[in-house]
């Protein structure tokens, strides 16, 4: 049974209990008497012929049977309509009373409950709401109801601005994302308040630049496995004398950018390529990923929960991947820290000791968590994107190659070409690719915040306690603000055309904006750029098989990526 039914049901049957205290009340109070005939009749003080008030106490006696039945049908119709006009109305008005841009009815056509049950069908939530707020909204806005609770889904960067930029105790996120509690506890993208405040400040200090160079190495380490393993897979194809394989890379760059994240962030060194006893490390996480994901696109979340068997399988999962962190956060916090800083967790253990800011074990537990789910599953899938799109341009492609030859001096170690920090620098053309790729394909569509209080969103008058959401998606094809918005055209972002193609701060924030922007943004964008330019200075990109095109699934949960995508790769060097 669909939840938005059993939610229907709830609402019903939330509103018949109120009908029959209702009419239980009317019993007992007993608003009827009976005349001298045994005729029921209204007692009301006003015309009744009882003099004051305790009169009327004294003398009334409970309504007959037939009376109640018929009050009690009368109510419940009444309550029905009610109920179906209020699932019917979507409209929204703001406190001047002006109807805003949305859906009409919550009863056919476009609005948020269809999104809603196309999201669970086809896991597509954001094309349809970008489909939504140019047809039934003003392009700019899409507003409307959905059981009573207000609505707002802003594509425009005025309204973006509004909510990213207000200050994060006015506009907290939604509550929706306690749904994530059962994976990130506190850590930043669930707490708020005071406590996220202190623990933002803390966390900011190990992503400054300087920390960051430190990771380069592990970008690279974890590359040379994976290229490693690329190698052992090779078969030489006799017509074009290269030799080829295929990738299936949503699952290879999950294991890649999921190796990278643990051993920058705590030290845990996850290898997919080389130990496949680890494999159960990475199903545990897909487990995870896959619990997280089903919470996003199902309202009721418990209700998969309460299968017995999928609740051992997250418990289990869950047991696992704590007591791997409390061991390592444990030992760490013993150990001496008189080396210098490895990772994410030694700096945090440190600035927190140096700045008497005190995080229990649980505390550090869930922020490692925090990183660990947030910095992998988007790294990959705009990855994914990446190479799904230079597959598409072969002559964004050819650039690609072009910069990374000339940039041949990437230091050669061991015999073995890497990227080292400054050399990111010099990828100006990949960086490009990645940020047109980011604002065609965000891997996070939508972003939402509450206003506790009223506010003021264009000429709109937001009543406090409004769901807003922002369409990264539509926001980024906005076609006032976008050129031929629909094609990928990296050279938006080259440095000369910048200043005319970002018009607005507030039109491209793959990364949101504000207090709550991404506090990982840095550490992706260098790991993106490492990625990309070791693959492809060994590998280019033959294309991909019709059937595979076929199979690809672009799909929306926690984040926007696409699915089952296999792309061949050839060496970039014949073998005659
Ligand atoms: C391409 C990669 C990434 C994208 C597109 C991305 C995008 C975002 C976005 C849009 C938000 C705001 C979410 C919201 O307010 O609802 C966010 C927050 C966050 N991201 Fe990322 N992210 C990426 C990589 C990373 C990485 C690598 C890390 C960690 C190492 C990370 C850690 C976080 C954390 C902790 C937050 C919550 C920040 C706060 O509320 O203070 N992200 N990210």
């Amino acid at each position: 049974m669909h939840s938005e039914t059993l939610f229907s049901i709830y609402m019903y049957l939330k509103q018949s209990s109120f009908i029959v205290l209702l009419c239980y009340s009317a019993r007992t109070l007993g608003h009827f008497s009976v005349d001298a005939q045994g005729v029921s009749q209204p007692a009301n003080p006003l015309t009744s012929n009882f003099g004051c008030w305790s009169d009327f106490v004294a003398n009334y006696t409970l309504c007959t049977k037939g009376d109640f039945l018929k009050i009690s049908i009368c109510l419940a119709v009444l309550f029905t309509f009610n109920f179906l006009w209020r699932m019917m109305d979507a409209r929204m008005f703001d406190l001047d009373g002006k109807l805003m841009p949305g859906p009409r009815s919550n009863l056919s056509g476009k609005n948020f409950l269809s999104v809603i049950k196309k999201a669970r069908k086809s896991k597509q939530v954001s094309l349809a709401v970008l489909d939504m707020i140019n047809t039934v909204g003003d392009g700019n806005l899409c507003c409307g109801k959905v059981y009573g609770k207000n609505i707002v889904i802003a594509a425009h960067p005025e309204s973006v601005k509004v909510i990213l930029q207000g200050n994060h105790n006015k506009f907290p996120k939604d509550p929706k994302y306690a749904r994530f509690q059962f994976l990130f506890g506190q850590g930043l993208v669930t707490s708020s308040g005071d406590k996220w405040k202190q623990d933002r400040h803390l966390m900011n200090l190990g992503f400054y630049s300087e920390n960051l160079k430190g990771m380069v190495s592990v970008f690279n380490l974890h590359c040379t496995q994976l290229l490693q393993s690329w190698v052992s897979r090779l078969s030489q194809n006799p017509i074009t004398g290269f030799q080829s394989l295929k990738s299936d890379l949503t699952r290879e760059m999950s294991n890649l950018t999921l190796a990278i994240i643990c051993q920058s962030a705590f030290g845990y060194k996850l290898s997919s390529y080389v130990d496949v006893k680890e494999s159960s490390t990475f199903d545990d996480m897909n487990v995870l990923m896959d619990e997280l994901n089903q919470r996003i696109v199902d309202p009721f979340d418990w209700w998969p929960y309460i299968f017995p068997k999928r609740r051992s399988q997250v418990r289990k999962a869950l047991e696992n991947w704590m007591s791997l962190l409390e061991d390592i956060i444990s030992q760490r916090m013993e150990a001496p820290n008189d080396e210098p800083a490895k990772d994410l967790l030694d700096i945090i253990l440190r600035v927190g000791k140096d700045q008497k800011t005190h995080l229990s074990q649980r505390e550090v537990r869930d922020h490692c968590l925090t990183f660990l789910v947030a910095g992998h599953e988007t790294t990959s899938g705009t990855l994914s994107w990446v190479f799904y799109e230079l597959s598409r341009n072969p002559a964004v492609l050819e650039l690609c190659h072009k910069e990374i030859d000339a940039n041949w001096c990437f230091c050669k170690s061991n015999n073995e070409l890497t990227v080292s920090h400054e050399d990111i620098a010099k990828c100006i053309y990949l960086g490009q690719v990645i940020k047109e790729t980011m604002r065609l394909h965000p891997t996070v569509p939508v972003i939402s915040r509450r206003n506790k209080e009223e506010c003021q969103l264009g000429q709109y008058r937001l009543p406090g306690n409004t769901v807003l959401s922002i369409s990264v998606l539509a926001l980024q094809r906005h076609p006032s603000f976008w050129e031929e918005p629909e094609l990928f055209k990296p050279e938006r972002f080259a440095p000369e055309a910048i200043k005319n193609t970002l018009k607005h701060p507030f039109q491209f924030v793959p990364f949101s904006s504000g207090p709550r922007n991404c506090i990982g943004q840095r550490f992706a964008q260098m790991e993106m750029i490492v990625i990309l330019a070791r693959i492809l200075s060994e590998f280019t990109i033959v294309g991909i098989d019709p059937e595979d095109e076929r199979n690809i699934r672009f799909e929306e949960t926690i984040t926007y990526h696409p699915n089952n995508l296999k792309v061949n790769f050839r060496t970039r060097t014949r073998v005659d």
